[in-house]
C-alpha cells in the first residue's frame, strides 16, 4: 500500500468535484427494517427522530432514505405522488421533518416501468418508474427537498430493453440539471461490474445482490469485496449493500464484524433496523466514532485482504496521519489467534502504539508483528499511529 492508489484517478471525475459524498454516505434507509408494506410517513418520521435522540446523528448518520413502495402514482401531468394513505401529508412535508432534525432526506426510483416491489412483491401500482420521465422526477425529487436518490435496475434490460449505462446517465444528467445537490446512489446488484463504469456516473453502486440478516450473507458479501479497492475513493464508493445490524439472528460479534468490516471497506452505512428498539449493546457498536472514523477517512482507501490463513484473514487500509487501521477477521467457528506482520500491512520498519478500536483503548506499543485472539465470526480492529 504504498502512496500511489489506484483510486486516485477518481478524484478528478465530475462526481469528487461535485463535492457530494467525498466520504461514504451513513444514515438510515426503510427497506431492511419496513419493507415494502409496513412503509408510512411514521416510520420514516420515527426514525428520523430516533437518528438524533439515540447520538446517531452526532457520529455521522445523516440520510433518512425513503425506499421501494412510498409511491401512489402519477397526476394528469404525470408528476409522482406518495401513497395517499401512508403518507398522507406528501414527501415534501416529510422532507421538511427530516431536515427540521439537521438530517437529510432520500427517495428511491427505478430506470424502467416498474419497481423492484412490482415485480417482487405484487405491488399494484404501475407506471412509477422513471423511464422517458427523468427530467420531471428529477425535478420532482428537487422540489420536494431531496438529498438523495436510490436508484434501483429491477429488470430495465428485459422488460424495457433499456441499457444500464445509459440509463443511470440519463438519471445523472437530470438530477445535475435540478442544480440541487443531490447523492445519486446506484444498483445492478453487481451483474455488470460496475466499480468500472460506474464512478464517473454515481456517487455509489451495489456491487451484490441484497443482504440478508444471516452470517453467510454477511461474510459471503465480505468475501466478494477483495480486489475492488481500486476502483473506489472519495466520491464514487463501492456499495456492499446496507446494514442489518439490529435484524435476524446475528450474534453480537456477526454484528460486530458486519460494522467493523463495512468501515474497513469505505462502505456507505445505512442503518435498517427499528431504531428505537435498538439494544445498547448494539447501538455502542454502530455508534462507535472511532470505528466510524475508519468508515470516514478522507483518505477514502478501501481496505484490502492481505492474508488469508484457512478463513482467518488480515485486511488493511491506510488513514491519514500516516495511520494504518488493521482488521483480524475470524470467519471460523472456532476461537483463533490471529498475527500479521506490519510491513504485510504496509508499515514502514518502526515502532507503532496500536489502538483496539471496539475497546477504544491503546493496546501497547508493536514493532514487528500485531497479535491478537478472535472470537468465532469476530473481527478485532486496531488502528497503528507511527511514534516518532
Ligand atoms: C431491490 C434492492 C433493495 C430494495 C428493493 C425494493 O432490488 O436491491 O435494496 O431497494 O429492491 O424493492
Amino acid at each position: 500500500m504504498g502512496d500511489e492508489h489506484p483510486g486516485d484517478h477518481y478524484r478528478g471525475h465530475p462526481h469528487g468535484d461535485d463535492g457530494l459524498a467525498g466520504t461514504p454516505p451513513m444514515g438510515w434507509n426503510s427497506w431492511n427494517q419496513v419493507g415494502c408494506y409496513g412503509l408510512t410517513e411514521g416510520v420514516v418520521r420515527e426514525a428520523a427522530d430516533e437518528i438524533v435522540a439515540r447520538g446517531l446523528a452526532e457520529v455521522g448518520y445523516e440520510y433518512v432514505v425513503v425506499d421501494d413502495c412510498w409511491q401512489g402514482g402519477r397526476d394528469e401531468d404525470g408528476v409522482l405522488f406518495p401513497d395517499p394513505e401512508r403518507f398522507p401529508s406528501g414527501m415534501a412535508a416529510l422532507a421538511d421533518h427530516v431536515h427540521g432534525r439537521g438530517l437529510r432526506f432520500g427517495v428511491y426510483a427505478v430506470p424502467g416501468r416498474e419497481t423492484c416491489a412490482n415485480f417482487y412483491d405484487g405491488y399494484p401500482v404501475r407506471d412509477i418508474g422513471s423511464i422517458g420521465r427523468e427530467r420531471l422526477d428529477a425535478q420532482t425529487f428537487a422540489d420536494w427537498g431531496v438529498d438523495y436518490l436510490k436508484y434501483d435496475w429491477c429488470r430495465a434490460d428485459e422488460t424495457d430493453g433499456l441499457d444500464r449505462v445509459e440509463a443511470f446517465i440519463a438519471m445523472r444528467d437530470a438530477l445535475r440539471a435540478t442544480e440541487r445537490p443531490i447523492v445519486y446512489g446506484i444498483s445492478e446488484y453487481g451483474d455488470r461490474e460496475p466499480w468500472r463504469w460506474a464512478g464517473s456516473i454515481a456517487h455509489l453502486w451495489r456491487t451484490t445482490h441484497d443482504i440478508r440478516a444471516s452470517w453467510e450473507s454477511v461474510n459471503g458479501i465480505i468475501q466478494r469485496q477483495a480486489g475492488l479497492e481500486r476502483f473506489s475513493g472519495p466520491g464514487a464508493w463501492n456499495d456492499p449493500d446496507m446494514l442489518q445490524v439490529g435484524n435476524g439472528a446475528l450474534t453480537t460479534a456477526e454484528q460486530r464484524t458486519h460494522v467493523g468490516m463495512w468501515a474497513m471497506l469505505a462502505a456507505p452505512l445505512f442503518l435498517g433496523t427499528d431504531l428505537a428498539a435498538l439494544p445498547g449493546e448494539v447501538l455502542g457498536i454502530v455508534a462507535n466514532p472511532e470505528v466510524i472514523g475508519v468508515d470516514q477517512d478522507p483518505l477514502g482507501r478501501q481496505a484490502s485482504l492481505v492474508a488469508d490463513r484457512g478463513g482467518l484473514q488480515v485486511w488493511a487500509r491506510a488513514l491519514t496521519e500516516e495511520a494504518i487501521a488493521v482488521a483480524l477477521l475470524n470467519t471460523t467457528d472456532q476461537h483463533a489467534v490471529i498475527s500479521t506482520g506490519l510491513t504485510d500491512v504496509g508499515a514502514p520498519a518502526g515502532t507503532y502504539l496500536a489502538r483496539d478500536l471496539w475497546a477504544q483503548d491503546y493496546l501497547s506499543t508493536v514493532e514487528t508483528d500485531l497479535t491478537a485472539e478472535v472470537g468465532p465470526h469476530d473481527v478485532r480492529l486496531f488502528r497503528l499511529l507511527p511514534v516518532r
